[in-house]
């Protein structure tokens, strides 16, 4: 018998649908700067006019358009074809399918952790898990023998996220061939969150995807991140086994059965033009990126930080005595700007997430100073 599934609240979801449509700056989004609908339109070549112009507005195929998917299966190499990509209302709706497809009550699952929660939640509400923690003192290091430790006979599934929300770490090409190795070795699926994959600070250290490398990988990837574009609800999976995608498509057909076709057109367009949205988000987080280090070594007394290797987000430490919730919302009482407090990923540190992904940066982090300048004298520093 099925056991009925619970799933706690959605801490960060619910923390940020109070206050991220308010809050005049928004220092932790988890996305780059995006772009009008116009400003896409205008990438497109003349190939992908096409299909926008003549689109019609009906259901659309629930595996993702074959177009977008032919264009998103360039993205893995030769060993991923469109036939092997899975297209879906955002990567969110991935990870739901994904877990509802591979695991059952008597499996069991390691996730690494801190984590978008729903990587943890829905896996922990289907089946046990274990989870092992990044190392802050390591520099947000991953251990694979605490991994290799944690399987079990009945371990089916280990989640990871390089680059890291939230604390933007990334693992070596090494490490990533040793956990491949391991999860051969077991027979475990490895699902790599690979959202914020082309947002490496040192384009060189970029991983290869895990669907490409291993047979029993699956990469989930959405136009949210790295191309600043989550109105549309565009995410996917590819993996090398094509029948375990058509599983997934199975519980697609309950959820968003198929995907929204403008959505669709507008990401085969930008997409193609990644080259030049690539380029300028770096640029964008290398000025960004620029101010927070100066703004670490500035404040060095109060917040330290390991120095993000990918992604657009930090998870740097407040080092005062008060609790980094109750910061949190005196500095959007005060100052308007929003920042993530650590115990929305389950943590009890005094950590919080910021974001360098949005021009808007430098006014929050001013701000921010400002915020420092007039409260620090009443903090004393934590034991
Ligand atoms: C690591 C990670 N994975 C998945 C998601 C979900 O992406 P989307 O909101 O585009 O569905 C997020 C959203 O913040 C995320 O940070």
């Amino acid at each position: 018998m099925r056991v009925k599934l619970k799933y706690p609240e959605f801490k960060l979801e619910s923390y940020l649908a109070k206050r991220e449509f308010s809050a005049p700056f928004n220092l932790c989004a988890s996305d780059i700067e995006t772009y009008s609908m116009n400003e896409i339109v205008q990438m497109a070549d003349e190939q992908s006019l096409v299909p926008w112009n003549d689109l019609k507005l009906s259901y659309t195929e629930p595996m993702g358009h074959p177009l977008l998917r032919e264009e998103i299966s360039k993205i893995y190499g030769e060993n991923i074809d469109r036939e092997q990509v899975l297209c879906f209302a955002g990567a969110q709706e991935g990870i739901y399918c994904m877990a509802h497809t591979l695991l059952d009550p008597k499996d069991h699952a390691i996730i690494v952790t801190p984590c978008y929660q729903s990587l943890e939640t829905l896996p922990s509400a289907i089946c046990p898990t274990s989870k092992i923690q990044l190392q802050y003192k390591k520099g947000w290091g991953l251990d694979v023998e605490q991994i290799e430790n944690a399987i079990k006979p009945n371990t089916k599934l280990l989640v990871v996220n390089f680059p890291h929300n939230p604390t933007g770490a990334l693992i070596t090409c090494s490490t990533q061939l040793k956990l491949v190795e391991l999860a051969r070795k077991h027979g475990l699926w490895i699902f790599s969150d690979e959202v914020y994959r082309f947002l490496e600070v040192n384009p060189a250290d970029r991983l290869s995807s895990f669907a490409s490398i291993y047979e029993k990988g699956l990469s989930l990837s959405v136009m949210s991140k790295a191309y600043g574009l989550g109105g549309l609800r565009i995410g996917w999976i590819a993996c090398q086994d094509k029948q375990l995608l058509g599983k997934m498509n199975e519980i697609k057909h309950y959820l968003s059965i198929c995907n929204s076709g403008p959505s669709e057109i507008l990401s085969l367009i930008a997409l193609k033009a990644s080259e030049k949205i690539h380029n300028q988000n770096h640029h964008l987080l290398k000025e960004n990126l620029k101010q927070l280090d100066s703004f670490f070594v500035q404040n060095a007394e109060w917040f330290e930080w390991v120095r993000p290797k990918g992604g657009c987000i930090a998870y740097p430490l407040f080092k005062g005595d008060v609790p980094i919730d109750k910061l949190a919302d005196d500095l959007l009482e005060q100052f308007g700007v929003l920042i993530l407090p650590a115990n929305i990923y389950g943590d009890c540190s005094n950590h919080f997430r910021i974001s360098f992904g949005r021009k808007s940066m430098p006014q929050a982090l001013e701000r921010l100073n400002q915020f420092i300048h007039k409260n620090k004298n009443q903090w004393g520093k934590k034991k």
